[in-house]
């Protein structure tokens, strides 16, 4: 495998994140070593999508959400179910897209950087297994598109995910 930034960087923003998409399945068709597939995941997410400056799993482990794969600056570890956008959607098991997260009442701000953010439950045959988190350092970042980018990239994820 070849990874060249130059080529997504002239591509539209509808060409890109198909891109994203392609590459997501090709890494999990490619290697059957699951770790593998979701790192190079990750990463491909985290340097082709742009404007976000965090991109992450946190897993249910008992009461709690714990940190899991992620590409970006060190984030809080622990998040209790309710807190945050990230217990909000656990405990809503909603997708909650947040323009300002200033605005979010209980917000936790893990990166200093982020204005706006996502928040996707992730849910594996009925159950909730634990939430994907993006942050962006830019207001309103995800749209229609970009969120429905989003729910393709994490369902390719969570279908090879072994829990
Ligand atoms: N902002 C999140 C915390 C996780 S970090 O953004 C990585 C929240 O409010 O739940």
């Amino acid at each position: 495998m070849s990874f060249d930034i130059n080529y997504f960087n002239k591509l539209d923003k509808t060409e890109r994140y198909k891109e994203i998409l392609e590459w997501t399945k090709e890494f999990y068709e490619k290697e059957e070593d699951k770790l593998a597939s979701i790192m190079n995941s990750l990463a491909l997410f985290f340097t082709v999508f742009k404007e976000i400056n965090w991109c992450g799993f946190y897993y249910i482990k008992g009461k709690e959400l714990v940190l899991g794969h992620f590409q970006g600056a060190p984030a809080c570890t622990r998040i209790e179910i309710g807190k945050g956008v990230c217990g909000t959607a656990a405990k809503q098991k909603e997708i909650i897209v947040v323009d300002d997260v200033h605005k979010f009442p209980g917000h936790i701000a893990c990166d200093a950087r982020s204005q706006s953010e996502i928040v996707l439950p992730v849910i594996k045959n009925g159950e909730l297994k634990g939430v994907f988190d993006i942050d962006s350092p830019i207001k309103s970042r995800f749209k229609e598109e970009e969120v429905e980018c989003i729910k393709k990239f994490l369902e390719i994820i969570v279908n090879n995910m072994e829990f």
